[in-house]
């Protein structure tokens, strides 16, 4: 399909589109016009309507109020097939991969190719999906059942199933929320042949820096509304972090207090090490030892499959590996076998994953958040009392500015940043002594993120200790009071927050942590 529109033709063209869920309005009276051969950058806080507007120009969803045009006929579409024959093609936000199936036939799942008129072409689908995933840099042989894979992996096959359709105009809902600045490099370069090829770009994105890198314009979206469309070179991301929330947001980095003696050590990790089974690193994790103390917020930085989620698994007793040394949590020595037992005994974990680990589809939003937290609403005859439920919830719903129609609602029926704020809230209900952070702001917007950052540090004020991972350095440095590098399964490094800089904690993340060892052997499908 040829690509032939001009400035005063643009090629896609929303013309007040209005799309209503039941009392919700997600878009009202939208339009926006999609140049050819462009990068549109859309913004909005959670909840704005992004995902929507991008599900109808997908083919999703049929039934909205208003008009689009593609090169300038009315366009109606009648599903997601339809939208591909009109070379319109989408990453969606939350991966949708058949877990049980290979890389490869996930990316051929609906269109598998065949031999003979009958028999699927294993051999020739692995082959282009290896292809594929070559040229995203990807080095998972397309053999390996989705289910194994790590979500920043699984990103990267809903990007590959996106690209095999070759379609013109691409639209990627958050595509890097889940990869590591490596992988997100990676992509930038694939965008950048992308668009070599003519091909239009439709991009959501919560990271600033990332939108500034790529866009050559910005929607700004509010509350389902349009606030406006500017140039990229015409802005700042203060501006349109500005514009997105409505008001002013405070960036500075907070003080950070030294946290000695007189904080307890709630935490200590002698020698902790996990095998990493008929893997040739054998270690997921090697001789890990440090302290936490109550009231602090400790970072862990490294790149994919440094250990990271790893650590957090061990601690939180999800891990069927053999894992040797000792963990002591408030001086007593303790090995969790389940979550279920690091949660009674004062921890909790935010996941990044939070469909897989998160967040369970048939229970509703209030119960997705009070599922681990039920006993504290138990009366003297063990009776949970539902008023007292509901009231610590909405608290929390409110605190974490969760947007939802209820308690009752759905849980898919919020954004997905929203989604993720309940995961949030679910972790601090249990008022642990402990709490785990494994990227947990994954999709969340700016204005959200700087909400959470203050929950945070008012918690480790009161007494929490804070383990932090994340992928965003900028994030980690913000936040911690320590950072703790980890690189091939070590701790290559640690740093007071006054010490910490990107460029330090980079060369710790990226030296070669054992010596006289062969070439580096990340990104082989580790975790991260
Ligand atoms: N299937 C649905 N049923 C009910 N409400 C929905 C549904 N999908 C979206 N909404 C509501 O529409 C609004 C816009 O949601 P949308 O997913 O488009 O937000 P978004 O801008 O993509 O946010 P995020 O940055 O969190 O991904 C939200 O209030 C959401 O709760
Ligand atoms: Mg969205």
């Amino acid at each position: 399909m040829s690509v032939t529109a001009s400035a005063a033709n643009p090629l896609i063209e929303v013309r007040k589109v209005t799309k209503r869920f039941g009392g919700t309005t997600a878009l009202d009276q939208v339009s926006v016009t999609v140049e050819a051969g462009e990068l549109l950058a859309i913004c909005g806080e959670n909840g704005a309507g992004k995902s929507t507007l991008m599900k109808i120009l997908c083919g999703q969803y049929t039934e909205y109020e208003g008009e689009v045009l593609l090169r300038g006929q009315p366009l109606r579409l009648s599903g997601i097939k339809d939208a591909e024959a009109h070379g319109i093609s989408i990453i969606h936000q939350e991966l949708n991969l058949v877990e049980e199936l290979s890389i490869a036939a996930n990316i051929f799942l609906g269109r598998e190719m065949v031999r003979g008129g009958f028999f699927l072409a294993n051999g020739e689908m692995n082959r282009r999906a290896g292809e594929i995933l070559t040229q995203l840099e990807c080095r998972i042989p397309p053999e390996t059942l989705a289910g194994q894979l790590r979500i920043g992996d699984q990103q990267l096959v809903e990007i590959a199933k996106a690209l095999s359709l070759g379609s013109d105009v691409l639209i990627m809902d958050e595509p890097t929320s889940a990869l590591t600045e490596a992988e997100s490099a990676r992509l930038d370069r694939v965008i950048g042949q992308l668009r070599q090829r003519g091909v239009t770009i439709l991009y959501i994105s919560h990271k600033m820096e990332e939108i500034f890198r790529l866009a050559d314009r910005i929607v700004v979206l509010r509350d389902g509304k349009n606030v406006t469309t500017v140039k990229r070179e015409e802005v700042t991301p203060r501006e349109v972090a500005h514009l997105m929330v409505g008001r002013e947001l405070n960036w500075d980095r907070q003080p950070h207090g030294e946290k000695d003696s007189e904080y307890s050590v709630v935490l200590e990790v002698c020698q902790l090490s996990r095998r990493w089974p008929q893997h040739p690193r054998e270690w997921k994790l090697r001789e890990v030892s440090f302290t936490a103390r109550a009231g602090e917020i400790l970072g862990f930085a490294g790149l994919m499959g440094a250990g990271r989620t790893e650590l957090f698994e061990c601690l939180y007793g999800n891990s069927d590996d053999e894992v040797l040394g000792d963990i002591f949590l408030a001086g007593k020595r303790v090995r969790f076998e389940h979550p279920a037992e690091a949660i009674a005994a004062g921890m909790a974990m935010v996941t990044e994953d939070r469909k897989r680990l998160g967040l369970f589809a048939n229970l509703n939003v209030g119960e997705n958040m009070t599922l681990n937290s039920l006993h504290q609403d138990r009366n003297a005859a063990r009776i949970v009392e539902k008023g007292r439920e509901t009231k610590r919830c909405r608290d929390m719903v409110g605190q974490l500015q969760v947007k939802t129609a209820g308690l009752q609602a759905a849980i898919g029926s919020l954004s997905g940043g929203n989604q993720q704020k309940c995961v949030m809230g679910r972790a601090l209900l249990t008022q642990p002594q402990v709490l785990l952070l494994d990227d947990p702001t994954r999709g969340v917007d700016v204005g959200a993120k700087a909400e959470i950052y203050r929950l945070i540090r008012d918690l480790a004020q009161r007494g929490m200790c804070v383990l932090m991972a994340s992928s965003e350095l900028p994030e980690l440095l913000h936040l911690c009071d320590r950072l703790i590098v980890l690189n091939e399964g070590r701790i290559t490094a640690e740093f007071s927050a006054a010490e910490a800089t990107e460029q330090a904690i980079m060369e710790a993340a990226t030296v070669n942590s054992a010596k006289g060892r062969g070439p580096s052997d990340q990104n082989l499908g580790g975790g991260s």
